[in-house]
């Protein structure tokens, strides 16, 4: 058995959980479904110079605004919880007890203080620490600290630790470190969500072991850190499916697959990218962590970064991740199982040349050839919300996708008895073919 939250209410909650979900899942009661809210690194990097760049540089002042806008803009609201610091808001040694400490020129007010603050407005605070010697960016690790490293971080009131990777010696020390660490968040009684990167070092030596990472981690990092690019996302989808065999079960309450943070709102993606990027991460059950300066982003993505019907889709109960059915030509097709014997499926257009591309399907692919049998209603979630009407099991659906975009769909089952047998609507697009 895993570890337990530390409070008595909370251990026995982790307790219950487990015996619910009978999974060797890490058990403090947290990420039952994916983490969502917003962290700093991909939009703002390691920017340490506050008198060169007052506005973007890694300090506390960002994460303040990052709050406030968090809740006047109506993120909270939707489920976006968590503001998370990245790497580079670390003094280059500790204090004289050994502790970690923040840069006292970009933190005056001290972690604790912000804690406070981020607490106020109902939400919660990250932080970011590294198993080796010293983080990417060069400041210190917790190699040789765990214990005193998570306390501290439990004393000033953190919600959630990132765990990385760099600098961190050898495999066995590697694995020891992401278990010491999540012993040692345990043992502070507060509960911390756990968000490790430890099969994405472990991936190059050896076979990551998932069913243990998933015993110790909430979330885990498979794959290169995303970029504000098509071809980042794109690649992080392609290893994503390509590995599905092997990553897609173990996901699931309490433990996901992290491909990396939302780029949506910054300057890289197409809008078309940016629809294929939030869609395929509700498919994936990945957890939504926003990297995008809240204080200038766009009424577009901020729709669709809200957009309530694809977050119920990527905060599913059931917990299920989804996967590729196939790959046919330049178009993809996903699905992932809800609840209620729904599925929600995407269907992506990988092609970078031309207009828009029609990908005709048989409802008989989707969910084993249960979506849709005997019937199903259909609802397009993306790029608008459109009602697509009810189909049976033997519908064609014809999709019309832009390039690099996505369209997300709901299926949701419809029963065999007389009183819900469906009435076919062919007036809704796409017509459905009858075979
Ligand atoms: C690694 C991680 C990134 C980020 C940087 C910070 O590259 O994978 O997500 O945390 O370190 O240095």
């Amino acid at each position: 058995m895993g570890t337990a939250v530390g409070s008595w209410q909370g251990a026995t909650l982790a307790w219950v959980l487990v015996l619910l979900a009978g999974a060797g899942a890490l058990e403090n009661g947290l990420a039952r479904t994916p983490t969502m809210g917003w962290l700093h690194w991909e939009r703002f990097l390691c920017s340490t110079d506050c008198a060169l760049e007052p506005l973007s540089c890694v300090s506390e002042q960002l994460f303040m605004q990052m709050a406030d806008l968090m809740v006047s803009d109506g993120w909270k609201d939707v489920g976006y919880e968590y503001v998370c610091i990245d790497d580079c808001w670390m003094s280059l040694t500790r204090d004289h007890q050994d502790r970690l400490q923040p840069d006292p020129e970009r933190f005056p007010s001290g972690i604790r203080k912000l804690a406070d603050y981020v607490h106020s407005k109902g939400l919660k605070l990250g932080i970011y620490g590294d198993v080796g010697n010293k983080t990417c960016a060069g400041f210190p690790g917790s190699y040789g600290y765990y214990d005193l490293d998570a306390q501290t971080f439990a004393d000033w009131g953190v919600d959630l630790l990132k765990f990385d990777g760099c600098n961190y010696g050898t495999q066995d020390q590697l694995a020891e470190g992401y278990r010491n660490m999540s012993l040692a968040l345990n043992k502070t009684g507060r509960s911390i969500v756990y968000s490790c990167e430890w099969p994405l070092y472990m991936r190059p030596m050896q076979k990551p072991n998932y069913t243990e990472i998933k015993h110790y981690c909430n979330h885990w990092r498979n794959f290169a850190d995303i970029y504000d690019a098509w071809n980042s996302v794109k690649n992080t989808l392609e290893w994503t499916a390509l590995h599905q065999d092997s990553i897609v079960d173990v996901a699931g309450p309490g433990g996901w697959n992290d491909p990396d943070m939302l780029v949506i709102g910054n300057f890289g993606l197409s809008w078309d990218q940016q629809l294929t990027q939030m869609a395929l991460w509700a498919i994936m059950a990945a957890p939504l962590l926003m990297s995008n300066d809240l204080r200038h982003i766009s009424p577009q993505a901020k729709w669709l970064l809200q957009n309530k019907d694809v977050i119920a889709i990527n905060q599913d109960p059931l917990g299920k991740q989804g996967y590729r059915i196939t790959k046919d030509n330049n178009f993809e097709l996903w699905e992932r199982p809800l609840s209620g014997g729904a599925y929600a499926v995407a269907v992506m257009n990988r092609q970078e040349i031309g207009g828009p591309q029609i990908f005709s399907f048989s409802t008989s692919f989707l969910g084993n050839g249960l979506a849709c049998n005997p019937a199903c209603s259909i609802q397009q979630i993306l790029p608008t919300s459109e009602d697509w009407g009810l189909h049976n099991w033997v519908s064609f659906l014809n999709t019309e996708v832009n390039p690099t975009g996505t369209v997300l769909l709901k299926v949701v089952v419809i029963g065999e008895s007389p009183a819900e047998k469906p009435v076919m609507n062919i007036n809704k697009k796409p017509s459905p073919d009858i075979l």
